[in-house]
Protein backbone atom coordinates (compact mmCIF):
# COMPACT_ATOMS: atom_id res chain seq x y z
CA UNK A 1 0.00 0.00 0.00
CA UNK A 2 1.01 3.46 -0.79
CA UNK A 3 2.32 6.03 2.28
CA UNK A 4 1.38 8.92 0.70
CA UNK A 5 3.16 11.66 2.61
CA UNK A 6 -0.38 13.78 2.39
CA UNK A 7 -2.66 11.50 3.61
CA UNK A 8 -4.89 13.64 6.09
CA UNK A 9 -6.40 16.12 3.74
CA UNK A 10 -7.30 13.73 0.75
CA UNK A 11 -9.98 11.22 0.28
CA UNK A 12 -8.48 9.23 -2.53
CA UNK A 13 -4.99 8.46 -3.96
CA UNK A 14 -4.20 9.79 -7.39
CA UNK A 15 -5.10 8.74 -10.52
CA UNK A 16 -3.31 6.20 -12.19
CA UNK A 17 -2.15 8.61 -14.98
CA UNK A 18 -1.54 11.43 -12.46
CA UNK A 19 1.06 9.17 -10.83
CA UNK A 20 2.58 7.78 -13.75
CA UNK A 21 3.32 11.50 -14.56
CA UNK A 22 4.46 12.35 -11.60
CA UNK A 23 6.57 9.30 -10.56
CA UNK A 24 10.16 10.30 -10.53
CA UNK A 25 12.25 7.45 -9.16
CA UNK A 26 13.09 6.12 -12.25
CA UNK A 27 15.55 8.96 -12.49
CA UNK A 28 16.07 10.37 -8.54
CA UNK A 29 16.46 6.84 -7.20
CA UNK A 30 20.65 7.98 -7.51
CA UNK A 31 19.56 10.18 -4.71
CA UNK A 32 18.71 7.59 -2.23
CA UNK A 33 22.32 7.39 -0.24
CA UNK A 34 22.61 11.36 -0.72
CA UNK A 35 19.13 11.09 1.01
CA UNK A 36 19.71 9.38 3.66
CA UNK A 37 22.75 10.92 4.71
CA UNK A 38 20.90 14.05 4.95
CA UNK A 39 18.41 11.74 7.12
CA UNK A 40 21.02 11.02 9.35
CA UNK A 41 22.16 14.40 9.96
CA UNK A 42 18.64 15.90 10.17
CA UNK A 43 17.99 13.04 12.64
CA UNK A 44 21.32 14.38 14.75
CA UNK A 45 19.60 18.37 15.03
CA UNK A 46 16.46 17.05 15.53
CA UNK A 47 18.21 15.37 18.56
CA UNK A 48 19.90 18.32 19.56
CA UNK A 49 16.58 20.25 19.37
CA UNK A 50 15.64 17.60 21.66
CA UNK A 51 13.08 16.47 19.14
CA UNK A 52 14.43 13.26 19.77
CA UNK A 53 15.38 11.24 22.61
CA UNK A 54 19.12 9.58 22.68
CA UNK A 55 17.44 6.36 22.29
CA UNK A 56 15.08 7.45 19.51
CA UNK A 57 18.14 8.85 17.36
CA UNK A 58 19.58 4.99 17.73
CA UNK A 59 17.20 3.54 16.66
CA UNK A 60 16.79 5.84 14.09
CA UNK A 61 20.29 5.86 12.65
CA UNK A 62 20.18 1.79 13.74
CA UNK A 63 16.77 1.71 10.91
CA UNK A 64 18.88 4.25 8.61
CA UNK A 65 21.61 1.97 8.33
CA UNK A 66 19.70 -1.11 7.70
CA UNK A 67 18.32 1.26 4.70
CA UNK A 68 21.11 1.92 3.49
CA UNK A 69 22.01 -1.64 3.44
CA UNK A 70 18.81 -2.57 1.70
CA UNK A 71 19.06 -0.04 -0.92
CA UNK A 72 22.64 -0.93 -1.60
CA UNK A 73 21.85 -4.71 -2.13
CA UNK A 74 18.91 -4.21 -3.82
CA UNK A 75 16.59 -5.90 -0.79
CA UNK A 76 14.73 -2.40 -1.18
CA UNK A 77 13.69 -0.75 -4.51
CA UNK A 78 11.00 2.03 -5.20
CA UNK A 79 7.88 1.37 -6.85
CA UNK A 80 5.51 3.43 -9.00
CA UNK A 81 3.25 4.30 -5.78
CA UNK A 82 6.63 6.26 -3.61
CA UNK A 83 6.43 8.94 -6.78
CA UNK A 84 9.83 9.83 -5.96
CA UNK A 85 12.95 9.26 -3.40
CA UNK A 86 12.22 10.54 -0.83
CA UNK A 87 9.04 8.75 -0.37
CA UNK A 88 10.26 5.34 -1.17
CA UNK A 89 13.06 5.61 1.65
CA UNK A 90 9.74 7.02 3.74
CA UNK A 91 8.19 4.25 3.42
CA UNK A 92 11.54 1.97 4.35
CA UNK A 93 12.53 3.81 7.28
CA UNK A 94 8.51 3.26 8.32
CA UNK A 95 8.81 -0.13 7.54
CA UNK A 96 12.73 -0.03 9.55
CA UNK A 97 11.61 1.84 12.39
CA UNK A 98 8.08 1.85 13.23
CA UNK A 99 5.43 4.30 11.88
CA UNK A 100 5.82 6.11 15.68
CA UNK A 101 9.71 6.52 15.73
CA UNK A 102 10.04 6.49 11.87
CA UNK A 103 7.51 9.41 11.64
CA UNK A 104 9.59 11.62 13.51
CA UNK A 105 11.99 12.47 10.96
CA UNK A 106 9.69 14.48 8.78
CA UNK A 107 9.71 17.22 11.44
CA UNK A 108 11.16 20.36 10.08
CA UNK A 109 12.06 19.29 6.92
CA UNK A 110 10.14 19.17 3.18
CA UNK A 111 11.02 17.21 -0.31
CA UNK A 112 12.15 20.44 -1.33
CA UNK A 113 14.66 21.53 0.70
CA UNK A 114 15.72 17.81 0.69
CA UNK A 115 15.68 17.43 -3.30
CA UNK A 116 17.76 21.14 -3.44
CA UNK A 117 20.19 19.96 -1.49
CA UNK A 118 20.97 16.10 -2.31
CA UNK A 119 20.56 17.54 -5.77
CA UNK A 120 23.70 19.66 -5.20
CA UNK A 121 25.80 16.50 -3.30
CA UNK A 122 25.18 14.36 -6.29
CA UNK A 123 26.41 16.71 -8.90
CA UNK A 124 29.46 18.24 -6.37
CA UNK A 125 30.28 13.98 -6.25
CA UNK A 126 29.93 13.95 -10.15
CA UNK A 127 31.84 17.30 -10.75
CA UNK A 128 34.55 15.51 -9.47
CA UNK A 129 34.29 12.42 -11.91
CA UNK A 130 34.28 14.86 -14.41
CA UNK A 131 37.58 16.96 -13.66
CA UNK A 132 38.80 13.53 -13.20
CA UNK A 133 37.79 12.26 -16.47
CA UNK A 134 38.92 15.66 -18.48
CA UNK A 135 42.35 14.93 -16.83
CA UNK A 136 42.83 11.91 -18.44
CA UNK A 137 42.20 13.58 -21.67
CA UNK A 138 44.69 15.99 -21.03
CA UNK A 139 46.99 13.90 -19.81
CA UNK A 140 46.88 11.96 -23.04
CA UNK A 141 47.63 15.20 -24.89
CA UNK A 142 50.45 16.09 -22.75
CA UNK A 143 51.73 12.79 -23.10
CA UNK A 144 51.81 13.26 -26.92
CA UNK A 145 53.04 16.66 -26.66
CA UNK A 146 56.29 14.95 -24.74
CA UNK A 147 56.30 11.93 -27.17
CA UNK A 148 56.96 14.48 -29.88
CA UNK A 149 58.84 17.17 -28.91
CA UNK A 150 60.48 18.13 -32.24
CA UNK A 151 57.28 17.75 -34.66
CA UNK A 152 56.63 20.53 -36.85
CA UNK A 153 53.01 21.22 -38.70
CA UNK A 154 51.87 23.82 -40.93
CA UNK A 155 49.78 25.83 -38.36
CA UNK A 156 45.84 27.03 -39.69
CA UNK A 157 43.73 30.23 -39.25
CA UNK A 158 40.77 29.77 -41.59
CA UNK A 159 41.60 26.33 -42.11
CA UNK A 160 44.87 27.80 -44.43
CA UNK A 161 48.36 26.93 -44.01
CA UNK A 162 49.26 29.72 -41.91
CA UNK A 163 52.45 29.23 -40.30
CA UNK A 164 54.39 26.76 -38.98
CA UNK A 165 54.27 25.68 -35.24
CA UNK A 166 55.03 22.79 -33.40
CA UNK A 167 52.70 19.72 -33.11
CA UNK A 168 53.50 19.73 -28.86
CA UNK A 169 52.16 23.49 -29.28
CA UNK A 170 49.21 22.34 -30.88
CA UNK A 171 48.08 19.59 -29.32
CA UNK A 172 48.65 21.62 -25.70
CA UNK A 173 46.65 24.32 -27.21
CA UNK A 174 43.83 22.08 -26.61
CA UNK A 175 45.26 21.12 -23.08
CA UNK A 176 44.71 24.44 -22.03
CA UNK A 177 40.73 24.92 -22.91
CA UNK A 178 40.13 21.64 -20.97
CA UNK A 179 42.23 22.92 -17.99
CA UNK A 180 39.76 26.26 -18.06
CA UNK A 181 36.84 23.57 -18.12
CA UNK A 182 38.45 22.30 -15.23
CA UNK A 183 39.00 25.36 -13.49
CA UNK A 184 35.56 25.99 -14.39
CA UNK A 185 34.13 23.12 -12.20
CA UNK A 186 36.21 23.84 -9.60
CA UNK A 187 34.91 27.39 -9.37
CA UNK A 188 31.18 26.28 -9.18
CA UNK A 189 31.99 23.73 -6.64
CA UNK A 190 33.34 27.01 -4.19
CA UNK A 191 29.50 28.35 -5.07
CA UNK A 192 27.49 25.00 -4.58
CA UNK A 193 29.07 24.45 -0.87
CA UNK A 194 25.65 25.86 0.59
CA UNK A 195 23.09 23.43 1.91
CA UNK A 196 20.10 24.36 1.57
CA UNK A 197 18.84 21.64 4.15
CA UNK A 198 16.54 23.22 7.06
CA UNK A 199 14.95 25.81 4.07
CA UNK A 200 11.49 23.23 4.56
CA UNK A 201 9.30 23.74 1.85
CA UNK A 202 10.17 27.61 1.51
CA UNK A 203 10.25 29.24 5.04
CA UNK A 204 12.53 27.96 7.16
CA UNK A 205 12.23 25.85 10.34
CA UNK A 206 10.87 26.86 13.07
CA UNK A 207 11.64 23.98 15.40
CA UNK A 208 15.19 25.44 16.69
CA UNK A 209 16.73 22.86 14.37
CA UNK A 210 20.65 24.16 13.12
CA UNK A 211 20.97 24.03 9.17
CA UNK A 212 24.96 24.77 9.67
CA UNK A 213 25.38 21.51 11.55
CA UNK A 214 23.34 19.75 8.81
CA UNK A 215 25.64 21.75 6.21
CA UNK A 216 28.46 20.71 7.59
CA UNK A 217 27.99 16.55 7.93
CA UNK A 218 26.98 16.82 4.53
CA UNK A 219 30.00 18.39 3.08
CA UNK A 220 28.75 21.94 2.59
CA UNK A 221 31.13 24.44 3.60
CA UNK A 222 27.99 26.74 5.07
CA UNK A 223 23.91 26.81 4.64
CA UNK A 224 22.10 28.85 2.10
CA UNK A 225 21.49 32.51 3.34
CA UNK A 226 17.62 32.57 2.23
CA UNK A 227 15.38 29.67 2.29
CA UNK A 228 13.57 31.13 -0.40
CA UNK A 229 16.18 31.05 -2.76
CA UNK A 230 17.54 27.66 -1.68
CA UNK A 231 14.58 25.34 -2.32
CA UNK A 232 13.80 27.59 -5.69
CA UNK A 233 17.13 28.34 -7.48
CA UNK A 234 18.30 25.93 -9.46
CA UNK A 235 21.18 27.90 -11.37
CA UNK A 236 23.60 25.77 -10.11
CA UNK A 237 22.44 23.01 -12.21
CA UNK A 238 22.50 25.10 -14.83
CA UNK A 239 25.93 26.53 -14.13
CA UNK A 240 27.07 23.14 -13.84
CA UNK A 241 25.42 22.08 -17.20
CA UNK A 242 26.89 25.08 -18.94
CA UNK A 243 30.62 23.69 -17.68
CA UNK A 244 29.87 20.72 -19.22
CA UNK A 245 28.78 21.81 -22.47
CA UNK A 246 31.39 24.04 -22.63
CA UNK A 247 33.69 20.96 -21.95
CA UNK A 248 31.80 18.88 -24.75
CA UNK A 249 32.54 21.83 -27.26
CA UNK A 250 36.12 22.01 -26.27
CA UNK A 251 36.19 18.19 -26.85
CA UNK A 252 34.53 18.44 -30.30
CA UNK A 253 37.06 20.79 -32.00
CA UNK A 254 40.05 17.79 -30.92
CA UNK A 255 37.47 15.53 -32.51
CA UNK A 256 37.13 17.47 -35.48
CA UNK A 257 40.73 18.18 -36.08
CA UNK A 258 41.45 13.84 -35.48
CA UNK A 259 38.70 13.31 -37.91
CA UNK A 260 40.61 15.44 -40.38
CA UNK A 261 43.64 14.71 -40.01
CA UNK A 262 42.44 10.91 -40.07
CA UNK A 263 41.70 11.62 -43.94
CA UNK A 264 44.06 10.31 -46.73
CA UNK A 265 44.04 14.33 -47.57
CA UNK A 266 45.57 15.06 -44.34
CA UNK A 267 47.43 11.98 -43.87
CA UNK A 268 48.18 13.00 -40.26
CA UNK A 269 47.87 10.62 -38.12
CA UNK A 270 47.64 6.47 -38.25
CA UNK A 271 44.63 5.49 -35.41
CA UNK A 272 45.15 2.54 -33.42
CA UNK A 273 43.30 -0.35 -33.92
CA UNK A 274 41.52 -0.56 -30.54
CA UNK A 275 39.85 3.01 -31.11
CA UNK A 276 38.88 2.39 -34.24
CA UNK A 277 35.90 0.54 -36.28
CA UNK A 278 35.81 -0.79 -39.92
CA UNK A 279 32.87 -1.06 -41.96
CA UNK A 280 30.85 -3.75 -43.24
CA UNK A 281 30.94 -2.95 -46.75
CA UNK A 282 34.00 -1.42 -47.07
CA UNK A 283 37.08 -3.76 -46.25
CA UNK A 284 39.38 -1.12 -46.57
CA UNK A 285 37.33 1.72 -44.13
CA UNK A 286 38.79 2.59 -40.58
CA UNK A 287 36.64 4.99 -39.05
CA UNK A 288 37.06 7.75 -36.11
CA UNK A 289 34.19 6.84 -34.54
CA UNK A 290 35.32 7.68 -31.00
CA UNK A 291 35.86 11.52 -31.96
CA UNK A 292 32.53 11.24 -34.34
CA UNK A 293 30.55 10.36 -30.94
CA UNK A 294 32.40 13.19 -29.24
CA UNK A 295 31.27 15.66 -31.87
CA UNK A 296 27.94 14.23 -31.81
CA UNK A 297 27.45 14.02 -28.31
CA UNK A 298 28.54 17.92 -27.56
CA UNK A 299 25.18 18.71 -29.68
CA UNK A 300 23.65 16.90 -26.85
CA UNK A 301 24.93 18.46 -23.98
CA UNK A 302 24.25 22.07 -25.80
CA UNK A 303 20.63 20.20 -25.82
CA UNK A 304 20.66 19.48 -22.05
CA UNK A 305 21.66 23.29 -21.06
CA UNK A 306 19.30 25.04 -23.08
CA UNK A 307 16.29 22.45 -22.16
CA UNK A 308 17.28 23.18 -18.54
CA UNK A 309 17.34 26.86 -19.15
CA UNK A 310 13.93 26.61 -20.94
CA UNK A 311 12.50 24.49 -17.86
CA UNK A 312 13.96 27.55 -15.66
CA UNK A 313 12.94 29.97 -17.15
CA UNK A 314 10.09 32.53 -15.59
CA UNK A 315 9.18 30.05 -12.79
CA UNK A 316 7.43 32.59 -9.94
CA UNK A 317 9.36 31.95 -6.15
CA UNK A 318 9.50 29.25 -4.62
CA UNK A 319 9.75 25.84 -5.06
CA UNK A 320 7.41 24.54 -8.79
CA UNK A 321 6.90 20.85 -9.62
CA UNK A 322 8.44 22.05 -13.03
CA UNK A 323 11.80 21.97 -10.98
CA UNK A 324 11.47 18.16 -11.01
CA UNK A 325 12.76 18.37 -14.42
CA UNK A 326 16.05 19.73 -13.68
CA UNK A 327 17.47 16.49 -12.70
CA UNK A 328 17.33 14.37 -16.19
CA UNK A 329 19.35 16.74 -18.35
CA UNK A 330 22.61 17.03 -16.21
CA UNK A 331 22.59 13.18 -15.24
CA UNK A 332 22.25 12.54 -18.56
CA UNK A 333 25.06 14.83 -19.59
CA UNK A 334 27.44 13.45 -16.97
CA UNK A 335 26.54 9.95 -18.14
CA UNK A 336 27.81 10.61 -21.66
CA UNK A 337 30.97 12.55 -20.73
CA UNK A 338 31.87 9.49 -18.36
CA UNK A 339 31.79 6.99 -21.31
CA UNK A 340 33.53 9.35 -23.47
CA UNK A 341 36.26 9.91 -21.19
CA UNK A 342 38.35 6.91 -21.42
CA UNK A 343 37.95 6.33 -25.18
CA UNK A 344 38.58 9.86 -25.96
CA UNK A 345 41.82 9.27 -24.05
CA UNK A 346 42.34 5.70 -25.48
CA UNK A 347 42.23 7.61 -29.13
CA UNK A 348 44.16 10.55 -28.38
CA UNK A 349 46.73 8.90 -26.30
CA UNK A 350 47.16 5.70 -28.90
CA UNK A 351 47.55 7.85 -32.22
CA UNK A 352 50.57 7.81 -34.06
CA UNK A 353 51.46 11.21 -35.96
CA UNK A 354 53.47 11.04 -39.31
CA UNK A 355 56.16 13.49 -38.89
CA UNK A 356 57.87 12.99 -41.86
CA UNK A 357 54.59 14.13 -43.81
CA UNK A 358 54.09 16.86 -40.89
CA UNK A 359 57.74 18.27 -41.83
CA UNK A 360 56.75 18.40 -45.60
CA UNK A 361 53.71 20.20 -45.16
CA UNK A 362 55.03 22.94 -42.18
CA UNK A 363 56.31 25.12 -44.85
CA UNK A 364 54.07 24.51 -47.49
CA UNK A 365 51.69 27.33 -48.75
CA UNK A 366 54.59 29.72 -48.04
CA UNK A 367 54.01 29.78 -44.51
CA UNK A 368 57.60 31.38 -44.14
CA UNK A 369 56.23 34.70 -46.20
CA UNK A 370 55.98 36.24 -42.24
CA UNK A 371 59.37 35.38 -41.32
CA UNK A 372 60.11 37.79 -44.49
CA UNK A 373 58.73 40.28 -43.33
CA UNK A 374 59.79 40.21 -39.80
CA UNK A 375 63.20 39.24 -41.09
CA UNK A 376 62.81 42.91 -42.71
CA UNK A 377 61.89 44.58 -39.93
CA UNK A 378 65.04 43.43 -37.73
CA UNK A 379 66.71 45.11 -40.89
CA UNK A 380 64.86 48.49 -40.05
CA UNK A 381 62.45 48.35 -43.04
CA UNK A 382 58.80 49.65 -41.76
CA UNK A 383 56.41 46.60 -41.68
CA UNK A 384 54.23 48.09 -43.87
CA UNK A 385 56.77 48.12 -46.69
CA UNK A 386 58.77 44.88 -45.23
CA UNK A 387 54.83 43.00 -46.28
CA UNK A 388 54.63 44.28 -49.14
CA UNK A 389 58.11 42.75 -49.74
CA UNK A 390 57.22 39.81 -48.33
CA UNK A 391 53.74 39.32 -50.51
CA UNK A 392 56.11 39.80 -53.56
CA UNK A 393 58.51 37.27 -52.62
CA UNK A 394 55.35 34.96 -52.52
CA UNK A 395 54.17 36.26 -55.78
CA UNK A 396 57.35 35.41 -57.46
CA UNK A 397 57.87 32.15 -55.81
CA UNK A 398 54.61 31.15 -56.93
CA UNK A 399 54.81 32.04 -60.39
CA UNK A 400 57.56 30.22 -61.46
CA UNK A 401 56.83 26.87 -59.23
CA UNK A 402 59.42 27.26 -56.29
CA UNK A 403 59.47 28.00 -52.92
CA UNK A 404 60.64 30.93 -50.96
CA UNK A 405 63.73 29.48 -50.72
CA UNK A 406 64.51 28.94 -53.83
CA UNK A 407 64.28 32.87 -55.18
CA UNK A 408 67.74 33.55 -56.71
CA UNK A 409 70.24 36.77 -55.15
CA UNK A 410 68.67 38.48 -58.18
CA UNK A 411 65.19 37.92 -57.75
CA UNK A 412 65.59 39.00 -53.80
CA UNK A 413 67.30 42.33 -54.51
CA UNK A 414 64.75 43.40 -57.27
CA UNK A 415 61.91 42.55 -54.81
CA UNK A 416 63.51 44.58 -52.29
CA UNK A 417 67.45 46.36 -51.96
CA UNK A 418 67.24 44.91 -47.63
CA UNK A 419 66.72 41.15 -49.18
CA UNK A 420 70.16 40.48 -49.36
CA UNK A 421 71.13 36.57 -49.35
CA UNK A 422 71.39 36.10 -45.22
CA UNK A 423 67.08 36.39 -45.24
CA UNK A 424 67.66 32.64 -45.68
CA UNK A 425 68.32 32.21 -42.34
CA UNK A 426 65.11 32.36 -41.49
CA UNK A 427 63.51 30.37 -44.43
CA UNK A 428 63.58 27.28 -42.94
CA UNK A 429 61.05 25.59 -40.69
CA UNK A 430 62.92 25.05 -37.26
CA UNK A 431 64.43 28.89 -37.90
CA UNK A 432 60.83 29.96 -37.80
CA UNK A 433 59.90 27.94 -35.14
CA UNK A 434 62.81 28.81 -32.82
CA UNK A 435 62.55 32.83 -33.41
CA UNK A 436 58.94 32.98 -31.64
CA UNK A 437 60.09 32.75 -28.46
CA UNK A 438 58.22 34.80 -26.23
CA UNK A 439 56.08 33.42 -23.18
CA UNK A 440 53.18 31.63 -25.30
CA UNK A 441 55.24 31.56 -28.26
CA UNK A 442 55.67 27.97 -29.92
CA UNK A 443 59.70 28.13 -29.72
CA UNK A 444 60.88 24.42 -28.37
CA UNK A 445 61.87 26.09 -25.48
CA UNK A 446 58.86 27.67 -24.77
CA UNK A 447 56.58 24.53 -25.39
CA UNK A 448 58.67 22.74 -23.01
CA UNK A 449 58.07 25.43 -20.09
CA UNK A 450 54.23 25.15 -21.17
CA UNK A 451 54.23 21.28 -20.72
CA UNK A 452 56.04 21.43 -17.62
CA UNK A 453 53.59 23.73 -16.03
CA UNK A 454 50.63 21.84 -17.58
CA UNK A 455 51.91 18.35 -15.99
CA UNK A 456 52.50 20.67 -12.62
CA UNK A 457 48.81 21.28 -12.80
CA UNK A 458 47.88 17.67 -12.83
CA UNK A 459 49.90 16.98 -9.99
CA UNK A 460 46.84 16.07 -7.84
CA UNK A 461 46.35 18.44 -5.15
N1 LIG B 1 10.48 15.02 -6.65
C1 LIG B 1 10.47 16.44 -6.53
C2 LIG B 1 11.60 17.07 -7.34
O1 LIG B 1 12.44 16.38 -7.78
C3 LIG B 1 10.63 16.84 -5.11
C4 LIG B 1 9.35 16.75 -4.42
C5 LIG B 1 8.74 18.04 -4.15
N2 LIG B 1 7.36 17.86 -4.44
C6 LIG B 1 6.42 18.65 -3.99
N3 LIG B 1 5.23 18.36 -4.31
N4 LIG B 1 6.68 19.66 -3.22
O2 LIG B 1 11.61 18.26 -7.53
Amino acid sequence: ASVALWGGRFASGPAEAMAALSASTHFDWRLAPYDIAGSRAHARVLRKADLLTGDELTGMLAALDTLAADVESGAFTPTIADEDVHTALERGLLERAGAELGGKLRAGRSRNDQVATLFRMWLRDAARRVVEGTLGVIDALVAQATRYPDAVLPGRTHLQHAQPVLLAHHLLAHAQALLRDVGRLRDWDARTAESPYGSGALAGSSLGLDPEAVAAELGFATSVENSIDGTASRDFAAEFAFAVAMLGVNLSRVAEEVILWNTAEFGYVTLDDAWATGSSIMPQKKNPDVAELTRGKSGRLIGNLTGLLATLKAQPLAYNRDLQEDKEPVFDSVEQLELLFPALAGMLGTLTFHTGRLAELAPAGFTLATDIAEWLVRQGIPFRGAHEAAGECVRVAEERGAGLDDLTDDELAAIHPALTPEVRTVLTVAGSVASRDARGGTAPARVGEQRDRLVAALEPH
